[in-house]
């Protein structure tokens, strides 16, 4: 796999070697900001794991950790929007070019599944109803539309090369060691810290959640049972306002409303996301987990975690994050 090192791949990772004792994982991941081996301290010592450290744009690299690898689960990338949107040149760079680096060297290791892990960020907002895999794509900011042709490339390695490629397509994950620039660990840590939560525009975007061992357990399904050159939606059924959303944050860590402030908008915010899951429910997955108890499971685990976010906060994240609101 790449990307072991963040917040789904290592959640991917301790599921796959706890549900799969037959199974080992090579995790190949560069460590970028998002990338923590903290967040793998407890594999460590599993015979079945190994860490590579290095760069998905790196062929070398690349080709040595597929070396008798049956299948890869492509996790790695560049992931946060307002980041992407700040400078878009390292989304291209990781999750076009290494997406392209990888697909080359599993056609040449003749790899035998190939799991695309992505994002339903490449329908764009959709008003009503929900996107269905054959839908067309029309991203709206640099990362999804970096997504999108990571996405495009991999099911052109399968219609040209024959590369048993699989696609996920999925809402947003939350759940333990999300990095906290993203909205649910931000606004825990926020809230736990007395500092204020900046909820952008009006409030009323809405995202689908999807606990991230849900999506773990999706990822392995398409892993195994996925049909060649197929996209699966995994959708978590949970469609909540982020106000709505912001509000059971603090609700569950018995703090006051007074903490949200309204701060400018997003460019090219996507108001709502929604997806179809029925292809990949047909084979055989539902989430286990429902969103209530998933958010306090959460907030719980970010509560007993402070020596992991903390020093994230107080390092460089910090020195981004004072930057990007000193603009709005
Ligand atoms: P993350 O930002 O937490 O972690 C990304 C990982 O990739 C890090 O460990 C980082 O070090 C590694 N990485 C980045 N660039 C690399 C490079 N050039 N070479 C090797 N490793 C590199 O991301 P995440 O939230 O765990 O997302 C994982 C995947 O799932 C991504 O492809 C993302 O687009 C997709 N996805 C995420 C969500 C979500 O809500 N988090 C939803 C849908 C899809
Ligand atoms: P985010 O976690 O960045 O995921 P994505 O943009 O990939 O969906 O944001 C989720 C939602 O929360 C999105 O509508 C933007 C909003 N949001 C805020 O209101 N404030 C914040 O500080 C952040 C990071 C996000």
């Amino acid at each position: 796999m790449t990307g072991g090192a963040g917040f789904i791949g290592s959640n991917f990772a301790r599921h796959i070697l706890g549900s799969h004792p037959e199974d080992s994982v090579v995790n190949l991941d560069k460590l970028t900001y998002a990338g923590n081996l903290e967040n793998l301290r407890d594999l460590e010592k599993d015979p079945r794991y190994r860490f590579v450290r290095g760069d998905i744009c790196d062929r070398v690299v690349v080709r040595e950790a597929m070396e008798g690898v049956d299948a890869v689960v492509h996790c790695a990338a560049e992931t946060h929007v307002d980041r992407s949107n700040a400078g878009a040149g390292e989304f291209l760079t990781t999750n076009v070019s290494g997406t392209f680096t990888l697909l080359e060297a599993a056609r040449e290791r003749k790899i035998q599944r190939f799991v695309a892990v992505g994002t339903d960020e490449v329908y764009g907002s959709i008003a009503k109803g929900a996107a269905r895999e054959l839908d067309p794509l029309n991203p709206s900011n640099p990362y999804s539309a970096s997504k999108a042709a990571a996405d495009l490339l991999a099911r052109a390695y399968w219609t040209t090369h024959r590369l048993p490629v699989v696609v996920t397509r999925s809402s947003n994950n939350f759940g333990p060691y999300q990095y906290p620039e993203k909205v649910i660990p931000l606004f825990i840590t926020n809230a736990l810290e007395d500092t204020p939560l900046p909820l952008y525009g009006d409030g009323k975007n809405v995202r689908d959640w999807l606990y991230v061992l849900d999506n773990c357990a999706a990822i392995d399904v398409v892993l195994r049972k996925g049909k060649d050159g197929e996209i699966y939606n995994i959708g978590g059924g949970n469609e909540v306002e982020n106000v709505v959303l912001t509000r059971q944050v603090l609700h569950l860590l018995g703090k006051p409303e007074s903490l949200i402030t309204s701060v400018k908008d997003r460019p090219g915010h996507d108001r709502r996301y929604a997806l179809d899951s029925g292809k990949v429910a047909a084979l055989g997955w539902k989430p286990a987990h429902s969103f209530g108890a998933a958010l306090e499971a959460t907030v719980a685990w970010y509560r007993d975690h402070e020596a992991w976010w903390k020093p994230i906060k107080s390092g460089a994240f910090r020195a981004y994050y004072e930057k990007q609101y000193s603009s709005r």
